[in-house]
């Protein structure tokens, strides 16, 4: 019997690159986001025994639906990727939608994460994304950031608890990955938007990396690329109060 992978937040970017590569790799996988088209048209892509759930994960009754989800099949590997960010002075900002950003990453995380290590068992995988902000803070997106270190912190201790039964939790920390991210979060576009796809990664090699991380099932903290691993420890060697004014220039705050 084929095993199965759960993806949320598979209606495109790093989402969908991974049910792709899941497929590949002979797991039939249960899609959810909120774009039904989209969905269609990846489960036609992956073909047969591939299916999807359309749910918002920003809403009580969405996370219930993909809970149930996961407890009524044998979910083998859970990749929690869903999740936005807005740009902007949080003042200024929805105050609603910043709250979304919280239940989509952080809640909906918890709660999924929960319902499947209850049925988990030896072999079975957990990948959440967090993101290398967790070393950074960028003052442009005050809840996203906060967000991300949440799922770091969260997604490391259950690496520890989980590890004696192997079932393997890993925090995926990608830097910058060329998916429609940054466009739904902002309007940055010219210069910047031209650095940022310089030193971008594609969604195909994050995925990868964060993959054959799930076959060695060693690390609890993934982070793809040479340069984000070495911001990941050399930045912490900084006085923090350096680089979030220096990261609060780059987002064009006063
Ligand atoms: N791209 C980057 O530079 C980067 C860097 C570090 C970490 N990450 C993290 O990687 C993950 C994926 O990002 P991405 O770059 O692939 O972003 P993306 O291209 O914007 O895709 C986000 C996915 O999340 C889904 N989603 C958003 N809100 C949702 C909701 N309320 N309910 C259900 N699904 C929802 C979207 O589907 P629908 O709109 O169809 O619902 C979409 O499939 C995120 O957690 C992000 O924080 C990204």
């Amino acid at each position: 019997m084929s095993k199965i992978a759960c993806i949320t937040g598979a209606s495109e970017g790093l989402g969908r690159v991974f049910a792709q590569q899941l497929a590949t790799q002979g797991f039939q996988t249960i899609n959810i986001a909120r774009n039904e088209q989209r969905l269609k048209e990846l489960v036609a892509e992956l073909g047969e025994g591939h299916r999807y759930h359309v749910a918002d994960l920003s809403d009580r009754s969405g996370i219930a639906s993909c809970v149930e989800l996961i407890k009524e099949n044998r979910i083998n590997v859970l990749v929690n990727n869903a999740g936005f960010s807005q740009f902007g002075l949080f003042r200024d900002a929805d105050i609603d939608q910043q709250s979304d950003i919280l239940t989509v990453n952080c809640a909906a995380i918890m709660q999924l994460s929960h319902a499947f290590l209850r049925h988990a068992t030896a072999g079975d995988a957990m990948i959440n994304l967090s993101s290398i902000t967790n070393y950074l803070t960028t003052p442009i997106q005050p809840t996203y950031c906060a967000t991300k270190c949440f799922i770091a912190s969260f997604s490391e201790s259950l690496w520890y608890q989980e590890r004696s039964r192997d079932v393997y939790v890993q925090a995926l920390l990608p830097g910058i990955t060329r998916t429609q991210f940054i466009e739904r979060s902002s309007d940055i576009d010219g210069f910047k938007k031209k650095l940022m796809d310089v030193i971008s990664q594609s969604p195909e090699t994050v995925v990868a990396t964060a993959m054959k991380a799930v076959n060695k099932r060693r690390q609890p903290v993934v982070i793809p690329g040479m340069s984000n691993k070495l911001l990941a420890i050399l930045l912490p060697l900084l006085p923090r109060k350096w680089t979030v004014w220096m990261l609060g220039k780059v987002g064009d705050l006063a």
